[in-house]
């Protein structure tokens, strides 16, 4: 099972930006976390701050992974270019959030992404991307 890990903007500041909101681990010692217990997953991970990129992104591993853990960013309260390639693409993608974006201002609210996602995943820290990992393995 192959399964890709895609981070938006910002989330490669983590571990330093805003630690009260998003905790002080760095995703790279996170995501080997994830490695070391996800043994039979073949996990892969990607960030970039560019939509463009992640857009190509979805575009390059959607017809041939299992599944893709998405954590947007930002772009999830603005991008319908990226609803529209995960509307575009076979992989099903689930939607990942570290934050409750619920609890936060109004603007997080709205997920454009969230209606073409197979489910979304969020407030747990970063333990939403191992429940997201785990949606797609049980
Ligand atoms: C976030 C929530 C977004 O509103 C924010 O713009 C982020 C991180 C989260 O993981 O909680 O960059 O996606």
């Amino acid at each position: 099972m192959k399964i890709l890990i895609l981070n938006g903007p910002n989330l490669n500041l983590l571990g330093k930006r805003e630690p009260e909101i998003y905790g002080s681990a760095s995703f790279e010692d996170y995501y080997m976390s994830l490695k070391e217990k996800f043994t039979a997953v073949e996990l892969e991970y990607f960030q970039s701050n560019h939509e463009g990129a992640l857009i190509d992104k979805l575009h390059e591993i959607g017809f041939s992974y299992d599944g893709i853990v998405f954590n947007a960013g930002a772009y999830t309260h603005s991008s319908i270019g990226l609803a529209d390639a995960i509307k575009g693409i076979e992989t099903p993608v689930v939607e990942v959030h570290i934050s409750n974006v619920h609890q936060r201002e109004e603007f997080r609210h709205k997920s454009f992404l969230s209606p073409v996602c197979k489910g979304v995943i969020l407030g747990f820290g970063l333990k939403s991307y191992d429940l997201a990992i785990q949606s797609f393995t049980k």
